[in-house]
């Protein structure tokens, strides 16, 4: 049974007007794009995989606020716990508790590289904590990324192309299309950092044996899930590990999105490699801000010898402390069953829209990774991977667009681009709606001759 919208959102529009008057932008700006209509989204409660916006409609949400409500809204024992620790403690304090030992426990036990960690608020902190403990390490200062990887909105990491000057050194740039740019961006900041294309081993190659001497960290996504879930070409990931080994780089995998949605163990435990550093965010406080650096001991130790630095009021808050104990304890507990289970569902959704497409007569490729995957329109293929953004060139934005439009008409939440995230406590009855609103939305645009 599909959940049509019920009218056309009057409330969260005019509440939309008022916001706007004190909050010209949103509180973070990805988060403009989340209703696919140009009006903010007010949400008034929600249950499991379901909310309820203030018009009364109600929808499935494959959003989860970009990653971290991956648990659902209003999660029984979560809420429950959280409740506990707001009643019975101070939320700030810089003192300690039994949850930092028990958090401390469950990273170690599901993330390889996990021998230390450092707490942090955002996966942006993260990121950059990591680049500190690298360049201590390394006493080395120049970053390697990819152009095709996300790593928070810091000016250092912020976007990029790959670019060689007339050096060859390919210097971090930031085109004025690049839709990383914006005015106020530090010019100075970018010459400290590299960048390259993902899945090309001559040129990563290249740039370890040219610029080796100067570069602290090799910082990536092992799977680019913000750049439509590209895959690592095979022994691409293992090379980087060879290269950073080679040349005294510090290996540092962003597992802010994959970090306990691939599986409990991150990418670094689905690929099988272990990194120096991993930085950590969203999913696992169970929807309350936090974040953490994870990392083997030979490096991590620079953090008491050295004194590295990373302050922060809200490292390692209560709160978090409490939020991210009970959400990894419930995602982990029973042999991972709830990633087994979260996986079956996806599989269907994934396999339901193929098979929908093909029924309707739509070109559809699907990008994966369990816990997420993109519905890209306008390319054939199916369930096939991905390696470079020049495969999916031929996407068809229209398709694209109007497809999530008319899914949010018909009650399902999905990303910009059409990215998917999977809740874990998502039903065989929302599996159901979603590939229902599917295929009204496949016959919608036959009707509006977009086949
Ligand atoms: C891979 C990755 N790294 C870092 C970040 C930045 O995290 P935050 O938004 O918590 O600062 C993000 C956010 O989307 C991300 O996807």
């Amino acid at each position: 049974m599909i959940m049509k919208k019920k009218n056309d959102c009057p409330k969260s529009r005019a509440m939309t007007e008022e916001f706007l008057d004190y909050f010209p932008v949103a509180h973070s700006n990805m988060r403009i794009k989340v209703s696919a209509q140009n009006y903010r989204m007010f949400i008034d409660h929600g249950e499991g995989a379901r909310l309820y916006d203030v018009d009364g409609n109600e929808y499935i949400d494959y959003c989860i606020s970009y990653g971290p409500t991956a648990l659902g809204a209003v999660h029984p024992e979560l809420s429950e716990a959280l409740v506990d620790l707001i009643r019975t403690q101070p939320t700030s304090s810089f003192f300690f508790s039994e949850d930092d030992i028990k958090l401390g426990k469950l990273i170690r036990k599901n993330v390889p590289n996990a021998d230390r960690i450092k707490m942090a608020m955002t996966g942006t902190e993260a990121v950059q904590v990591a680049i500190r403990i690298a360049r201590a390490y390394t006493g080395k200062k120049m970053i390697l990324k990819f152009a095709e990887c996300f790593h928070g909105w810091i000016d250092n990491v912020f976007g990029g192309d790959y670019d060689p000057s007339p050096s060859g050194m390919p210097v971090m740039t930031v085109k004025e299309d690049d839709h990383s740019w914006c005015p106020g961006l530090s010019e100075i900041a970018r010459e400290e950092t590299l960048v390259i294309p993902f899945n090309d081993f001559d040129i990563l190659e290249d740039t370890f044996k040219n610029y080796g001497h100067l570069i602290a960290i090799c910082h990536f996504e092992a799977v680019p899930i913000n750049g439509y879930s590209i895959q690592p070409k095979p022994g691409f990931i293992e090379k980087i590990r060879e290269l950073c080994t080679k040349y005294n780089v510090v290996m540092s995998m962003d597992e802010v999105l994959t970090g306990f949605r691939v599986g409990p163990g991150g990418a670094q435990e689905l690929f099988g490699v272990k990194p120096d550093l991993a930085t950590f965010g969203k999913m696992f406080a169970g929807g309350v801000a936090s974040a953490f650096v994870a990392g083997v001991d030979e490096v991590m130790r620079v953090l008491p010898e050295q004194n590295v630095l990373s302050a922060g009021t809200f490292n390692g808050w209560p709160l978090a402390q409490r939020a991210a104990a009970t959400a990894i304890d419930i995602l982990t507990r029973n042999d991972g069953q709830l990633y087994k289970d979260m996986y079956a569902k996806q599989e269907k959704i994934m396999d339901g829209i193929v098979d929908l497409a093909d029924k309707y007569g739509f070109k559809v490729r699907i990008t994966e990774n369990p816990g997420c995957f993109y519905t890209i329109f306008g390319v054939e293929g199916g369930r096939k991977p991905v390696y470079t953004f020049d495969e999916i060139a031929d996407k068809s934005e229209a398709q694209n667009a109007r497809f999530r439009t008319l899914m949010e008409n018909n009650g399902v939440l999905i990303l910009p681009e059409n990215r998917w995230l999977m809740c874990f406590v998502l039903t065989d009855e929302d599996v159901q709606w979603t590939l229902e609103a599917a295929e009204e939305a496949m016959k919608q645009m036959v009707e509006e001759g977009l086949a």
